[in-house]
């Protein structure tokens, strides 16, 4: 449980296509692909409700109507969604700026595609404490140069950003975890309607003019799921209860979760964890081994063999065919036989598509 309820807005950054997760992504954004069968920005959703942060602005620049007609005004998950769409990508702060309308004070800005454990209430008593314009979450990682490092004095207060390092650029292994605490005004430096950075423009920026920029250090668990190979890892590790999720709490290791109308041929062997979604049918022999979910409306042909794998709607696996360490998209068809390993597979008529 949170050390104390808050009173914060929060805005989370959607934009690009996530060009890492294509072919995923070409017409799913980022935040709503399924984590355990519900869209990632739910689960973002549900973490910020359960800290009372439930004024949440979406600041959108990539299919934002996707995420609109799902979400819709908030009021089913117990928050109130304001949408911020950009008519071109306006970068990451531009993106803030995009909102500011709706900000005032101090808030807290989320990139979309993080799944953490991060106490905010706790970040929050930090940037109070240290009386920062910005605060910004870092995270220690094993191989920083996918990130933006972070360097900071024994205080916290940040000396030097450095976006993507080469190695021999690395000084630190905490990076920017993509969780920022914001004063209103530091929005004053943002350029309107320009593509501008946090992480090159108004970060730097703000160090040059010798504000006050902390860096909160946590422990805790923390993921960019902007990978095939992070975004399988992020529902493994959800079923193998190597992380947890406020939106699913009733999740328990070795355990196959079945929704309704799910037909199991009583030959099929299926070792936990796995969860199977409503309409599935699996056939004669099929085995499974966890971890493993699959989506609404599978259809598995007999003898189909299945490891770390995570299947979307609609997927349809021909006989004997084997996965192991895959993401299937929304209605693809497997061939019988196929054998396939690590990868990523949605069907031909979606690859095309912007
Ligand atoms: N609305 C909007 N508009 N959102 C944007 C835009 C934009 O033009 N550009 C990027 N975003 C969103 C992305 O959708 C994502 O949710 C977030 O901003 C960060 O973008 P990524 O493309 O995922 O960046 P990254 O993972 O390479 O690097 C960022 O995150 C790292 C932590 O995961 C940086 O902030 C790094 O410094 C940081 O270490
Ligand atoms: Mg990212």
């Amino acid at each position: 449980m949170p050390k104390s309820k808050i009173s914060l807005k929060a805005v989370i950054l959607v934009g690009g296509e996530g060009t890492r997760l294509q072919p995923l992504t070409h017409v799913i954004p980022k935040p709503m692909l399924p984590v355990l069968n519900r869209p990632f920005l739910e689960h973002t959703i549900a973490y910020l409700k359960k800290y009372a942060v439930e004024d949440i602005i979406l600041a959108l620049s990539y299919l934002p109507e996707v995420i609109q007609d799902y979400f819709g005004d908030g009021s089913k998950l117990g928050v109130q969604l304001t949408y911020a769409i950009e008519s071109h990508p306006l970068g990451t702060a531009g993106a803030v700026k995009n909102a500011e309308q709706y900000l005032d004070g101090t808030f807290v800005v989320l990139n979309g595609d993080i799944f953490t454990d991060l106490d905010i209430a706790d970040m929050l008593a930090f940037h109070q404490h240290k009386r920062a314009k910005a605060s910004i979450a870092l995270t220690w990682v094993d191989n920083p140069c996918a990130f933006g490092v972070v360097d900071a004095d024994s205080d916290g207060r940040i000396q030097r950003f450095v976006e993507k390092p080469s190695p021999d650029q690395v000084t630190s292994n905490w990076i920017n975890a993509g969780i920022y605490i914001l004063e209103s005004e530091v929005l004053e430096h943002v350029p309107i309607g320009s593509h501008y950075m946090f992480e090159k423009g108004l970060f730097p920026l703000l160090l040059e003019l010798g504000e006050p920029v902390y860096g909160y250090q946590f422990s805790g668990h923390w993921l960019d799921m902007g990978t095939p190979e992070k975004y399988l890892c992020l529902n493994c590790d959800l079923l193998l209860s190597k992380a947890k999720s406020v939106l699913i709490n009733r999740l328990s290791k070795d355990e196959v979760w079945c929704d309704q109308d799910v037909t199991i041929h009583p030959s099929a062997k299926i070792i936990g964890p796995v969860i199977i979604a409503s309409g599935c049918q699996i056939g004669q022999r099929v085995h499974i081994k966890g971890p493993v979910i699959i989506g609404p409306n599978c259809y598995l042909g007999d003898d189909v063999s299945l490891e770390e794998t995570v299947l979307w709607r609609g997927v349809n696996i021909g006989v004997g065919a084997v996965l192991k360490q895959c993401v299937i998209g929304n209605d693809t068809k497997v061939t019988a036989k196929d054998q396939v390993i690590n990868r990523v597979v949605i069907p031909q008529s979606s690859q095309n598509c912007t």
